[in-house]
């Protein structure tokens, strides 16, 4: 449970002229759920590109299940902010192109009772028929949850992506993310700017600052999930300190959850 999947040892970026990384260090345990918590443009979606080997960075060491990211970018699936699914496929067949890219030699049925039975985890067993078109923002998240888990990665990178739904959606995903971490005991990184979520979700908050980016701050929670802010003294508290940690990081921050 404690053993080290994802490792940053002074990790610097930068871009041109720019330096956007100064020296970042943190790891992730296998089977936990980070958040990847800071202000607009301080390097969220960075850390994840680095770990899925779509970046490479200028100083220190990334290493994703003890190698560099070019060599286990197998072990990861990503789910960004908008769900990239193809309009041309319905449900079941968004779910087996993660599979068909990845996997060689497995069979078309296998395939097909596999993203069903992934539809029915993410509450879709009713429309796995359905092409994007006919799905809600939440549902295409769904299935884009789904197709992310088909190639049974270890590591799930999320970046955002319950942002562009609405209130109740996004509080509904929430407790859906939570209930997936657990029934599948996969690693998940979560990238967000909304306090809430982090503390909703997290066992480990990792906090950036702005760039030239560190990280400012790690919080580690303990608090039984499903998790209400306002019913724990421990996370209002943290709360607290975040808001006001990101007042200074992001002026006219505004909690927005
Ligand atoms: N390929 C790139 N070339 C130049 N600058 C980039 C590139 N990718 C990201 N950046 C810059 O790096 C910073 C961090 O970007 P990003 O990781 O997307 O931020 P976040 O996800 O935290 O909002 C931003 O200032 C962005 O403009
Ligand atoms: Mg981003």
């Amino acid at each position: 449970m404690d053993q080290e999947l994802i490792n940053f040892d002074e990790v610097g970026v930068s871009f041109a002229n720019e330096q956007i990384y100064d020296k970042i260090s943190f790891d992730v345990h296998a089977g936990e759920f980070v958040c990847i918590l800071g202000p607009s443009g301080c390097g969220k979606s960075t850390s994840l590109r680095i770990m899925g080997d779509l970046l490479e960075v200028t100083t220190g060491e990334v290493t994703v299940d003890g190698r560099p990211p070019k060599e286990s970018w197998r072990e990861l699936a990503y789910v960004f902010q908008s769900p990239r699914l193809a309009p041309w496929r319905n449900a079941i067949d968004n779910v087996t192109l993660g599979m068909e890219l990845r996997f060689d030699g497995v069979t078309k049925s296998k395939m097909r009772k596999h993203a069903e039975e992934l539809l029915t985890m993410v509450g879709l067993e009713n429309d796995m028929e359905k092409f994007p078109s006919m799905l809600s923002g939440g549902e295409r998240q769904r299935v884009a949850i789904a197709r992310a888990l088909s190639v049974d990665p270890k590591i799930i990178l999320m970046d955002e992506p319950f942002s562009a739904l609405d209130l109740n959606t996004r509080r509904k995903m929430r407790e859906e993310i939570v209930s997936i971490w657990e029934q599948t005991g996969k690693t998940i990184v979560f990238v967000t700017h909304d306090i809430d979520e982090a503390l909703t979700l997290a066992d480990r908050i990792i906090l950036m600052s702005n760039k030239p980016t560190n990280v400012m701050e790690v919080i580690e929670l303990d608090e039984l999930r499903p998790r209400i802010i306002d019913d724990s003294g421990v996370l209002k508290a943290h709360k607290k300190k975040l808001v006001n940690l990101f007042r200074s990081l992001e002026p006219g921050y505004e909690e927005g959850t």
